[in-house]
């Protein structure tokens, strides 16, 4: 099969479906914002990878939703400046996706799915409770793709603080996929886990 995005006037959201079947798999960032009013709010992102590590940046990806404005994840983050993000793993698999519902900004998104907030060090969005990993961070940059639905708004945030829970970690001080039980997009409605692991040597 062959697509040429020169040639072919697929829409916007056949091309964006196939995508995601084989940039796989996917991380999912499950941020933590509030807004100006201080209405918590919880949504889950895979457009989300690290992207520099000196200095440690992450980023993820709000897009611009179909009946156009700003997802409310968006709108928190150039508010406010700061944001969390944590990792989201299978035992947590069900409430994330219930964040994922679309709600009015009032609502508080932490009691509407079922996660406990936990007060952050340096930021006001809360840690997410039953995750093992939370990342505090503060906005870097705000990379927009433009405003038509689907486009992305790519938000880099500088992470200022790493919370990892100790039954994740290995004896080197680093997290163990098979302990994090971390999942992934793998698109349609399919996930992975990071469970099913193994090594590779780097050549010289
Ligand atoms: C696993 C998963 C990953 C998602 N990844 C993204 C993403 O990368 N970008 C995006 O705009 N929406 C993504 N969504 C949809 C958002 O979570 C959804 O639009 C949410 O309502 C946004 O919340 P907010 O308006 O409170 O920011 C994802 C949903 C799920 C379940």
């Amino acid at each position: 099969m062959l697509l040429d995005l020169t040639r072919d006037d697929r829409t916007w959201q056949d091309v964006y479906k196939l995508c995601v079947t084989f940039v796989v798999p996917r991380p999912i960032a499950l941020v933590s914002t509030v807004s100006a009013d201080g209405v918590r709010n919880l949504a889950p992102f895979s457009f989300y990878n690290m992207v520099s590590a000196n200095p440690p940046v992450v980023m993820f990806c709000p897009g611009t939703p179909s009946k156009g404005g700003k997802k409310d994840t968006l709108r928190n983050v150039e508010a406010t400046g700061e944001f969390v993000v944590a990792t989201v793993t299978h035992s947590i698999a069900d409430p994330m996706n219930q964040a994922s519902a679309s709600l009015p900004p009032e609502v508080d998104e932490f009691e509407y799915s079922g996660f406990t907030p936990r007060p952050a060090l340096h930021v006001r969005p809360a840690l997410v409770a039953e995750s093992p990993v939370n990342v505090e961070c503060r906005l870097d940059r705000i990379v927009s793709f433009g405003d038509l639905p689907g486009a992305g708004n790519v938000v880099f945030g500088r992470i200022i603080a790493i919370h990892v829970g100790d039954a994740v970690l290995a004896e080197d001080g680093l997290c163990d996929p098979l302990k994090l039980d971390a999942i992934a997009r793998l698109g349609r409605l399919t996930y992975a886990r990071s469970t099913d692991v193994f090594d590779l040597p780097r050549p010289r």
